[in-house]
């Protein structure tokens, strides 16, 4: 038999033991032995619940219960669950989370201490949702020098952007639609200004390029000066605006890693990933082009991920389960700023002559009746946009970088 103990009952936990109760039959048979949760860690109580008589409010039963060997950080926060998370694994029994925080924060540091314990920290439910994409890399993806991965990686957002796209709305009246559907959080700030993304991205990059990509150096911009006039100029170019995580390796050695609004051509992969859906295009040197996409949130689909590593770590008890190379030597990141791209304005028709001046050679998008237009810069390095932008100051209405 095979116990497991899920700290945390919220969202996540509730789902991880709704698989491996109401799913237990498929569970068992793929994890060789019969599986059950025997502890649910919460500060509350939950009278009524199917699963009551497994609520402890006691860590310590759990930790110092050799039947438990695997367990799912599912509370999330980089406080507590990081010192339940490395007793846990300093006792040798494995853990699985969803918690992209403290993945993001401390992943080098417990996959070694998992490793020097036999046993293993395993975050797929971290990044993607339900998406398998940790094991891809882990796994699958493990002949190929990565070279870039692009991403819409947080469901929040998205829907936020396709609604605003489908419907002409703006920022602030779709964001409060999303929050009364249950879509984004009371306080969406780690949504929608990019910090959720940014802590997935950073840790794909950390398995992409085997060491520590710092997220806190990763350069990050939210969605929330994206407005309905950006959505109607993009339509007329026959393109969209989507937040995008991108990681891309450069010829210097260095990695380019950032997440800001892009606009896409309407047949680039990720523009069609709408709604929550998440979607990950990773570029292999040998294989060429990958793209993994699915339900990037939401209870079963993560918790669903949770499992697949639970079953994965009672196949092997007492040993490691997958290689995953993630080293605590800091990658070093490449600077934005002496990046080059192209750029898209939007701005007062009244300033059409000075923002063609100041970026000549680019490409007008006009609406009519609009009072605004679009215009497409050529290519240039961020750090000269940016030095001319300052110069026509708020003449500019918003920028987005072209993918
Ligand atoms: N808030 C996150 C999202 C949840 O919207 O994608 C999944 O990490």
């Amino acid at each position: 038999m095979i116990y497991v103990a899920v700290l945390g009952y919220g969202t996540v936990g509730s789902g991880v033991v709704e698989v491996i109760e109401n799913n237990n039959a498929e569970v068992s048979l793929k994890a060789g032995e019969e599986m059950h949760v025997k502890y649910i860690l919460d500060l509350r109580d939950f009278p009524g619940d199917p699963y009551e008589q497994l609520v402890t409010h006691d860590f310590d039963s759990i930790l110092n219960d050799p039947e438990v060997s695997i367990v799912c950080e599912v509370m999330g926060g980089v406080g507590t669950a990081y010192q339940y998370t490395r007793a846990c694994l300093e006792a040798g029994k494995s853990v699985c989370t969803s918690n992209k925080e403290l993945v993001a924060k401390h992943g080098a540091e417990l996959i070694e201490i998992a490793r020097n314990h036999n046993c293993s920290y395993m975050f797929e439910a971290s990044v993607g949702g339900g998406i398998p994409i940790i094991r891809p890399l882990n796994k699958a993806l493990t002949p190929e020098r990565i070279e870039k991965i692009s991403a819409i990686l947080n469901g929040t957002t998205n829907y936020i952007l396709t609604k605003m796209e489908q419907e002409g709305a703006d920022y602030e009246e779709t964001l409060k639609q999303a929050q009364a559907l249950g879509y984004a959080e009371r306080n969406p700030e780690a949504d929608v200004e990019g910090h959720d993304t940014c802590r997935k991205i950073a840790i794909l990059s950390s398995l992409m390029v085997g060491k520590n990509v710092d997220s806190e150096k990763i350069y990050t911009e939210g969605i929330t000066k994206i407005t309905a006039a950006d959505f109607a100029l993009a339509k007329a170019a026959d393109m969209t605006i989507k937040l995008v995580a991108t990681s891309n390796y450069l010829e210097n050695g260095t990695l380019l890693a950032y997440v800001s609004p892009m606009i896409l051509a309407k047949e680039a992969p990720l523009a069609s990933v709408n709604d929550v859906f998440n979607g990950v295009l990773i570029t292999g040197n040998m294989l060429g082009d990958v793209m993994f996409y699915g339900r990037g949130a939401g209870k079963l689909p993560t918790a669903s991920a949770v499992v697949s590593d639970v079953i994965d770590c009672a196949r092997h008890v007492g040993r490691t389960s997958i290689v995953c190379i993630w080293d605590k030597e800091e990658m070093q990141l490449a600077d934005l700023s002496e990046t080059e791209k192209v750029f898209f304005l939007r701005a007062a028709l009244s300033a059409k002559d000075e923002i063609v001046n100041a970026f000549p050679g680019g490409k007008l998008i006009e609406l009519e009746g609009a009072e605004e237009f679009g215009y497409f810069t050529t290519c240039m390095k961020e750090k000269e946009f940016d030095a001319k932008a300052i110069v026509l100051g708020d003449k500019i209405h918003n920028r987005i970088r072209v993918a």
